[in-house]
């Protein structure tokens, strides 16, 4: 269990509209979702963010930090999700991503992660379109 504060310190340092401390804590109260965390020196440097509601499941936000990529980090986190999604038995993945996210992209169909549809200016800080992207567990 990561503490908010420490997430919400790596939200900053990654995305220009990042969750609020108020979103994360009723989020987390509420059991709406949970956070796996990779530290480096006891320092958070990536976490993701995930929710497993009946059987399926969503990828809500994964952030490296910027002095930490390209390391295998965000690789290590959704393998590990993702392997408890299968012990927890989710059927289904779900996910949006910005268009311009090629790192995101690429990383998300790696793992299996197949484009079906897109919503139009769906982000509201560049009104970008998402992709939406679904993962079969139950194909594997
Ligand atoms: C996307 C992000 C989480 C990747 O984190 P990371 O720890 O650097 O990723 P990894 O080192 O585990 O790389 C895993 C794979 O992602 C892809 N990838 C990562 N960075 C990439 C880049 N700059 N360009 C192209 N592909 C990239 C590659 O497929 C890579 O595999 P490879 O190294 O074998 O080629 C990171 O870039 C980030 O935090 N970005 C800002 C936040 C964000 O956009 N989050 C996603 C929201 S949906």
């Amino acid at each position: 269990m990561e503490s908010i504060h420490d997430v919400i310190e790596l939200e900053k340092a990654c995305f220009a509209y990042h969750w609020t401390e108020e979103q994360f804590r009723l989020g987390l109260e509420r059991n709406a979702f949970h956070i796996f965390g990779v530290r480096e020196e006891g320092r958070l440097v990536g976490y993701l963010a995930f929710s497993m509601i009946v059987d399926e499941m969503e990828i809500l936000n994964l952030a490296v930090h910027p002095d930490f990529r390209r390391r295998g980090l965000a690789r290590r986190l959704l393998a590990a999700v993702m392997d408890v999604c299968r012990e927890k038995g989710m059927q289904s993945g779900f996910l949006d991503v910005k268009e311009s996210n090629a790192p995101a992209i690429s990383l998300y169909e790696d793992f299996g992660f197949q484009r079906n549809g897109r919503r139009k200016r769906y982000y509201p800080d560049t009104k970008e379109d998402a992709l939406l992207y679904r993962y079969d567990f139950s194909g594997e």
